[in-house]
């Protein structure tokens, strides 16, 4: 009996999302459609500069990044190969943890070189407040141990459709012993309608 409740419930439940889903989706459909109906004629491309700085606590309390895999080699690796982390760090406008918070890094990154440090980085920048309020850039790319690096700006969402552009990352403070933090200000240029 108790099973057969869930798989109710759990059927209910997918009924009610796919309800959902589908009169969002028509909506949403013919906003996009309308959206690239209009590039081709008026719209034409910006560029748009974002600077902001971005906060990890990697270790100790209230981590914003956790570690959720790793191989049988990586601890025996300078480079940590193999070591996967997922994240979720604010984005503020300053440098100082209690800056106001603009947005949310979500994603993951994980170390993919075997000889040298070589870290893939999948994440979206999720913002929540100003303009930009509901809109995200995703980036792909790949940093070294080296304090600056520039990671591809692949496209996004909301005033973000299509956007393609060059994420700078400039490595401010990286504490393993005290704080655990690493705080990493970003300069963006992004290309976008
Ligand atoms: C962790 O979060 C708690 C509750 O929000 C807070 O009181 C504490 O100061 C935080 N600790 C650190 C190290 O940020
Ligand atoms: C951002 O947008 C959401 C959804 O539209 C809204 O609920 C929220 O209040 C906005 N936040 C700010 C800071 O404007």
């Amino acid at each position: 009996m108790e099973k057969l409740g869930v798989v109710i419930a759990i059927t209910l439940m997918v009924g009610m999302a796919m309800r959902i889903a589908h009169c969002s989706n028509e909506d949403q459909a013919k906003e996009v459609d309308e959206w690239f109906q209009k590039i081709p004629m008026n719209a034409k491309e910006k560029v748009t500069k974002l600077h902001f700085f971005f906060h990890e606590r990697f270790a100790g309390n209230n981590l914003t990044a956790v570690r959720v895999g790793r191989a049988t080699v990586t601890d025996t690796l300078a480079t940590q190969f193999g070591l996967v982390s997922i994240m979720d760090d604010p984005l503020t406008e300053g440098s100082e943890p209690t800056s106001k918070e603009i947005g949310r890094a979500q994603g993951l990154y994980s170390f993919s070189g075997q000889d040298e440090v070589g870290i893939l980085m999948v994440m979206n920048f999720v913002f929540t407040s100003g303009e930009f309020n509901g809109s995200s850039l995703t980036i792909l790319g790949r940093v070294s141990g080296a304090p600056h690096g520039e990671m591809p700006i692949i496209g996004g969402s909301g005033v973000f459709r299509l956007a393609r552009g060059v994420a700078l990352a400039d490595m401010r403070e990286f504490d393993i012993i005290k704080t655990g933090h690493a705080i990493v200000e970003y300069n963006l240029e992004v290309i976008h309608y």
